[in-house]
């Protein structure tokens, strides 16, 4: 196998010899995929937070997740050096590097946060189970590898655990382009011969339907039309990076969004927009343990209705020149929350919203609309002490006045992030254990909240 030449480490990936902190990232020269896949699923990683500081004080935002993952995979639409700039250290850039690495594109980590990624006259257009098994957005790769080289085989995505997450969007917008599709022993199968302009109309703004239709149809011959597309930030910033390459898009943060296909794009330069999920995280973060803290470089218009929102349970956030400035002084009070798409209240901060609630004043009821079964945590904040009932896709939360301190289990990323969150504001200790979960998609979390005065600490056994 191909050896990645990606040089980082996570604050996770610290040795296992002694029982110790996990505290800023190493700089490795090479590594195996495989083994250090293996490394990481046999870890034994916990973080043990001790509640009841206040937080203060400034911390940066790093380059977001969700728009670096698309950003690498589209680089497949150009021969040449691309550069990525803001590129965050966390486990899912790993994984997508090492798929990028798997087909033949050579990836280093040229700086702490910058990615060169050099892609070849030929790729092998394949994502391997075992890749697209550890991170579900792994998808994303077929729209460029139909675009550029009209062929993609592509594992059948595992990801998250919560609910079934299918694809039929992204195959029908891009069978709508032309493509064909045949699945066969786990894998699907794509081809095509030109791509040809057309109007998509999903079914529903989906995140990933939009962004694979987008990075084929930018090498479709004629124009494409995608509406009712998802309208996120990182769609915009996609779009952004297609266009620098030199391609024509039009309308991208919005839900129509024009592409005028082209026959040829060029590596370029780009710096990857801030998080706004780790953003919300460090809002919510406040939100329970009290306090008052800038958030460097986020960006307050990528956070419109949660700002809102937590402006109703009393908290006071508002843009400065450092990026957003928020403080709660006092007890919140409870709100209903319904997860929507982009511009409402996203679903990755969903659980940050039950932690809130949990120790709100009043009863809140959290409405999921995206995806189902995204309540599993609720038993773990309920070990901590919450009054939380979940019906479907609601969760009724009743506030309590403090949490206490208890052994959890984080299930996935952003579970495992509110988690940790609840524990800041519980009374004594509160061990998160899978908190490799957490290290997928955040960069150094132990470290800012120790920055911000908060108890944490990582352990790896
Ligand atoms: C992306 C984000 C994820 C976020 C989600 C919604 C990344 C890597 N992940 O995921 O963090 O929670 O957007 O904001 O960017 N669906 C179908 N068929 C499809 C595609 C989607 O039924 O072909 C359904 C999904 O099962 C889900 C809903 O549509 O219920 C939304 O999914 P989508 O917007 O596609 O999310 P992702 O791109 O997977």
């Amino acid at each position: 196998m191909a050896v990645a030449r990606v040089a980082l480490e996570h604050e996770h990936r610290a040795r296992r010899e002694d029982r110790r902190e996990v505290g800023a990232v190493e700089r490795v020269a090479t590594f195996d995929p495989g083994h250090w896949y293996e490394e990481h699923t046999d870890d034994v990683e916990r973080i043990v937070v001790r509640g009841g500081r206040p937080l203060s004080g400034a911390v940066p935002i790093a380059g977001a997740k969700n728009s670096a993952l698309k950003l690498m995979a589209s680089a497949l639409l150009a021969e040449g050096d691309h550069v990525l700039e803001n590129v965050p250290r966390i486990v899912d850039v790993e994984i997508m590097s090492d798929l990028l690495v798997s087909m033949g594109v050579d990836v280093r980590r040229t700086d702490e946060h910058e990615l060169t990624i050099r892609v070849p006259a030929d790729v092998q257009p394949e994502a391997p189970y075992e890749l697209v098994e550890r991170m579900r957005a792994s998808i994303v790769v077929l729209g460029p590898l139909l675009g550029r080289f009209g062929e993609a085989h592509i594992a059948l995505p595992g990801g998250d655990d919560f609910g079934p997450r299918p694809i039929d969007m992204h195959v029908r917008g891009l069978e709508a382009l032309g493509a064909s599709f045949e699945t066969s022993h786990g894998y699907v199968h794509a081809r095509c011969d030109q791509l040809l302009g057309t109007r998509v109309l999903l079914e529903f703004p989906s995140v990933g339907a939009t962004e694979n239709v987008l990075m084929a149809a930018v090498r479709a011959k004629g124009t494409t039309v995608i509406e009712n597309a998802a309208r996120e930030p990182e769609i915009a910033d996609l779009a952004a990076f297609l266009n620098r390459m030199g391609g024509q898009v039009v309308g991208a943060g919005s839900s129509t969004i024009v592409i005028e296909g082209v026959d040829e794009l060029v590596p370029v330069r780009h710096r990857v927009i801030p998080d706004r999920v780790e953003t919300a995280t460090l809002l919510a973060a406040v939100g329970v343990a009290k306090g008052e803290v800038t958030l460097e470089g986020a960006r307050p218009e990528h956070l419109d209705m949660l700002v809102q929102k937590l402006g109703d349970m009393g908290m006071r956030i508002s843009p400065c020149s450092e990026g957003l400035w928020a403080a709660a002084p006092t007890r919140l009070r409870a709100v209903d929350v319904a997860t929507l798409p982009y511009p409402g209240i996203a679903t990755d901060y969903k659980p940050l919203f039950v932690a809130l609630l949990s120790v709100a004043e009043g009863v809140g009821i959290v409405t999921e609309n995206l995806f189902a079964g995204r309540f599993r945590y609720v038993d773990e904040l309920v070990r901590m002490g919450a009054d939380v009932r979940t019906e479907g896709h609601h969760a009724v939360v009743r506030g309590v006045e403090r949490l206490s301190g208890a052994p959890v289990r984080a299930p996935d990323i952003r579970a495992g992030a509110a988690l940790v969150v609840a524990g800041l504001g519980a009374e004594g200790e509160t061990v998160v254990a899978d908190a490799h979960h957490v290290a997928r998609g955040y960069e150094d979390f132990g470290g800012k909240l120790r920055a911000l005065g908060a108890d944490v600490e990582w352990w790896h056994e």
